[in-house]
């Protein structure tokens, strides 16, 4: 099939083009203001440069890792993306179900469009994490890590890179709401795709917990419901609510990173939220080498924005990072073909890890070190 057929992410995106309406891929495609935060994260990665080593034996490698002190079958996670099931009706249980099948976590959004009972009904036998946007509504944040702790979900992810939305221009232009409307911009768009519009007219309305009820820009949702004033002691009272571990999303900073460490969160995501938000951000992969050494080597830091391919993962670990997480790689796959364009896009990376790894003279992740690695040529 052409999803067998897909060799690299880039690949699946293709097909995701071809399967979505416009506007359905560029709100996944796209980022904030002139994009200059999501081309910079995707060029450092193309910009760097391995180091191998030779002649080491690499007849068995094994790409298995420890996150948050559980093993999983390599150092990557599904990170959260809202209203997942607009970009196909197999969403976020389409997603979690091949995460599970795949040996690694999947983390479920504020913004998701299945209930989290549904999605622990349904993918229960895989590692669920869940996403949390602070609400200005207090009692509604403990409403929603109530029904994720019911859930089984373990691991809470406290996004804090939102005080505002960011400006996604593509969306502005469409004309774009949530869910989509049709409109006359967008009715071509959806002709031309009959396929997705079929599949997304017999499927269950997009409902999401967060969310009030009519159609609305996302823009509009967010600065409505979002908290923009909040602050460390909003996470102490999370930390009070949770008995799970917590990890931090949106990190930009190393002194932010050296606070978080200090009061004693259990991870750390280095995120500009995938370019789609402030632009002109920090490049997570630059920022990465400097968070690992001010916070030392136990704390779990995980780094996202631009990973593409297992080469990509390989030197976010090398270079630092616990693991990696991916946004739109997976959604490509989603977009492409539901739950199996999900598995496809596991298996492409899963292979690259591997093969990366093996040229590399690495047979484990430990070995992965910095010295495999340089950010760009002539750098030391
Ligand atoms: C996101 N992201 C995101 N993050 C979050 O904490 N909560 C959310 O609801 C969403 N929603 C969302 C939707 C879409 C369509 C995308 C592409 C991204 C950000 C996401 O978790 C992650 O930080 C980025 O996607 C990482 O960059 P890459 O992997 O997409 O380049």
């Amino acid at each position: 099939s052409r999803l067998q057929e897909a060799a690299t992410v880039e690949d699946l995106r293709r097909l995701a083009e071809r399967r979505a309406p416009r506007l359905v891929f560029d709100y996944v495609d796209g980022a904030a203001e002139d994009e200059r935060s999501l081309r910079a994260s995707v060029e450092a990665f193309d910009q760097l440069v391995f180091r191998p080593r030779i002649l080491r034996d690499v007849g068995a490698v094994t790409t298995t890792t420890r996150i948050l002190g559980r093993e999983t079958s390599m150092p990557l996670v599904l990170g959260p993306t809202g209203f997942t099931r607009m970009m196909h009706r197999d969403g976020e249980i389409g997603v979690a179900t091949a995460a599970a099948s795949a040996g690694v976590p999947y983390t479920l959004s504020t913004m998701g469009t299945t209930p989290a009972a549904d999605l622990a009904a349904a993918a229960g036998a895989g590692w669920n994490w869940f996403q949390l946007y602070v609400m200005r509504d207090r009692g509604q944040n403990l409403e929603t890590l109530a029904k994720a702790r019911e859930a089984g979900m373990d691991v809470l992810v406290l996004t804090v890179d939102v005080p505002v939305a960011g400006a996604r221009l593509r969306d502005v232009r469409h004309g774009m709401t949530i869910p989509p409307t049709l409109r006359w911009k967008t009715a071509g768009q959806a002709v031309r795709r009959p396929a997705w519009t079929w599949d997304f007219l017999t499927s269950e309305p997009l409902s999401f917990a967060a969310a009030g009820g009519s159609p609305d820009d996302l823009a509009g949702m967010i600065n409505t419901m979002f908290d923009p004033t909040t602050t460390l002691a909003d996470l102490e009272w999370i930390r009070g609510e949770w008995e799970g571990k917590i990890l931090v999303k949106g990190v930009q900073d190393v002194d932010d990173a050296v606070d978080l460490a200090s009061i004693g969160v259990d991870g750390l995501v280095v995120s500009n939220h995938g370019g789609r938000q402030l632009d002109r951000a920090p490049v997570p992969l630059r920022l990465l080498p400097g968070v690992r050494e001010a916070v030392g080597p136990d704390l779990d830091v995980f780094l996202d924005g631009g990973v593409r391919s297992g080469a990509d993962i390989a030197a976010a670990v090398a270079l630092g990072a616990t693991a990696a997480f991916v946004g739109r790689a997976y959604l490509f796959g989603l977009m492409a073909g539901g739950h199996d364009g999900v598995t496809r896009m596991l298996q492409i990376v899963q292979a690259e890890l591997t093969r990366t790894m093996q040229l590399l003279g690495a047979t484990s992740i430990d070995e992965l070190d910095h010295r495999l690695v340089a950010l760009e040529e002539g750098t030391p």
